[in-house]
């Protein structure tokens, strides 16, 4: 007995003064979203031994770790849910390296990562800052005339870190008399808004470049053009765009032997284009199931549609609600207004379970309205977090996270029915007129989110769009 205490006294203190020191080789680390990375952290002894506890946790969370290594494994449902399957030890244990892999970056995963290594009596610990890299929007660049010049915007949006913003001329010197402004969206992206007066000219183009770094840039150019020229210079632009797109589709039908009667469409010849174009640049999101398991889908569930209304509180400028909740529309355009191509209005009903149906009308009676954007999102509603179908009269439809790739739709869209099946995780798109299907999107993960119809009218015209009543 004597004996069994003395032994257990000298354990005690041999670890009361095995002290141990842990650290990381950097104070920051960054990455994509999307991506994976390693927290790199070391601990100056070998973790054989019941022991030890290595505890991985964020800002000051201790108590919800993003993981727990403990009893020589780790800890299954201890961690915070968000970090569920994403997070490893990677690094040889016995050798102290307890670097930390998360994978799937999200935005949310910014912040502060403590390792904390802890025995009986002693623990260290060692933190670093994980950063996450956002790629924003191409820069879009538009003309104003101003007196005798040209007043230049260049707009990007959806970065992170803060990015910055460059005008250089042809030559490649950098334009110095710019004036930036950066803001900052709720969850966190940093868009950049500078102009920049110049004389007019048609042969020496400007670029505007905003990136993160020389190998995350952006850039856009435009001709410095004033009024007159600039409509004249678009057109003739145009017109060589439809003479091209229309030679090839004609080569095309030509080499497959088949040239159907011209449609009365005035979309016709566009939309072909959209298909070929769909063909060749898309690698887009495949659906999870075949284009006629999604229409039978969509025939059984069309019956059960679900009433939504939009909520005031939640409108953006330049917008106006219609009495009734159920219509959306541009008012006055004004200066603040101009910085949004898609400013939206939300549905007032939370979606969060179950199949979800409903139907907007984006273009009553074939109005031609010029732009509109529906779909869903989270709140705070943010390009990160929005997926809709976007339409614009010079491109076509498109998936808002994928502005490249055109979505294949003959003729004319007026009415669009969305089905948002959370077993799935997929939200899908049908075109009413038609009776097809447009785009799905899979979402990553449904559970316990809750999602909000978005409904927006553009900025081009003040045509409504409409949420569908029963
Ligand atoms: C720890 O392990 C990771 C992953 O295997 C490795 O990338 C890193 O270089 C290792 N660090 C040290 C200090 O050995
Ligand atoms: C992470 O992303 C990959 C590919 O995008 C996906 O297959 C995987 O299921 C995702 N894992 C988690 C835990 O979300
Ligand atoms: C140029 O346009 C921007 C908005 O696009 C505006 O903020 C700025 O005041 C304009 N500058 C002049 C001199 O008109």
């Amino acid at each position: 007995m004597l004996l069994i205490s003395i032994a257990f006294v000298l354990t005690c203190s041999l670890f009361t003064s095995a002290e141990f020191s842990v650290s990381v080789p950097a104070p920051s680390v960054s990455a994509q979203m999307g991506m994976s990375i390693v927290l790199p952290c070391k601990v100056s002894l070998s973790l054989n031994d019941k022991l030890f506890e290595v505890r991985w946790y964020k800002n000051d969370a201790y108590d919800s770790p993003v993981l727990l290594y403990k009893d020589l494994e780790v800890q299954e449902n201890v961690g915070a849910s968000q970090y569920k399957n994403r997070v490893s030890l990677v690094g040889e244990l016995e050798k102290g390296n307890i670097s930390l892999k998360l994978d799937n970056l999200t935005l949310a995963d910014r912040g502060e990562y403590v390792c904390l290594v802890k025995s009986f009596e002693w623990y260290d610990k060692a933190s670093m800052t994980l950063n996450i890299i956002v790629i924003g929007s191409h820069p879009l660049i538009s003309l104003a005339d101003a007196v005798d010049q040209v007043n230049v915007t260049c707009v990007s949006d959806g970065w992170s870190p803060k990015p910055s913003l460059t005008w250089r001329d042809k030559g490649g010197s950098e334009l110095t008399n710019s004036h930036s402004r950066y803001k900052r969206d709720s969850e966190g992206l940093v868009s950049v808004m500078s102009w920049v007066l110049l004389s007019p000219s048609g042969s020496d183009w400007i670029s505007c470049s905003v990136g993160l770094s020389d190998q995350e840039m952006r850039e856009s150019r435009v001709l410095p053009l004033k009024g007159f020229w600039r409509e004249a210079f678009i057109s003739a632009l145009f017109l060589s765009l439809i003479v091209i797109i229309t030679l090839t589709v004609l080569l095309l039908l030509v080499r497959q032997g088949l040239l159907p009667h011209c449609s009365s469409r005035k979309n016709a010849k566009l939309a072909g284009y959209g298909d070929i174009l769909a063909g060749l640049m898309s690698q887009s999101s495949a659906p999870p199931v075949s284009n006629e398991e999604i229409i039978r889908k969509w025939k059984k569930l069309k019956k059960s549609k679900v009433n939504l209304t939009l909520d005031p509180e939640t409108l953006q400028k330049p917008l106006i609600v219609t009495r009734d909740r159920n219509g959306v529309y541009r008012g006055q355009l004004t200066k603040e207004g101009l910085g949004l191509t898609f400013p939206h209005v939300l549905g007032k009903e939370e979606l969060s379970s179950g199949q979800q149906y409903w139907e907007v009308t984006v273009d009553k009676n074939a109005k031609c309205k010029r732009s509109w954007r529906v779909g869903v999102t989270q709140k705070p509603a943010s390009e990160g977090v929005i997926r809709a179908l976007c339409y614009e009269e010079r491109y076509g439809i498109y998936a808002s996270t994928d502005r490249h790739t055109l979505i294949p739709n003959e003729g004319h869209c007026t009415m669009l029915g969305m089905l948002l099946d959370f077993k799935d995780h997929t939200l899908s798109f049908y075109n009413i007129d038609k009776q097809s299907h447009l785009y799905t999107f899979t979402m990553n993960n449904t559970n316990n989110i809750k999602y909000f119809a978005l409904v927006s009218p553009g900025i081009k015209d003040q045509y409504p769009v409409y949420l569908n009543k029963k």
